[in-house]
């Protein structure tokens, strides 16, 4: 699914770009090799970096607490 129609950028490429390491939002597109230009995908690349670190927060959690 296209998250980005300026720089062709579907939900793999960020997911790609996050488990790569990007931690904020210009680094998704870093990645991507590509930057925000009119900003409307913006929000959703935010919300799927939130979602990502939570994710990846629980689990660290998780694996420290033994389960
Ligand atoms: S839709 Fe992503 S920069 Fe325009």
């Amino acid at each position: 699914m296209y998250i980005c129609h300026c720089n062709a950028l579907t939900d793999g490429d960020v997911h790609r770009a996050l488990h790569g390491g990007a931690g904020r939002t210009a680094e998704v597109y870093r990645h991507a090799g590509c930057k925000a230009q009119c900003g409307g995908c913006a929000r959703t690349v935010l919300c799927m970096l939130r979602e990502f670190i939570s994710a990846r927060t629980a689990a660290e959690a998780m694996m420290a607490a033994g389960d």
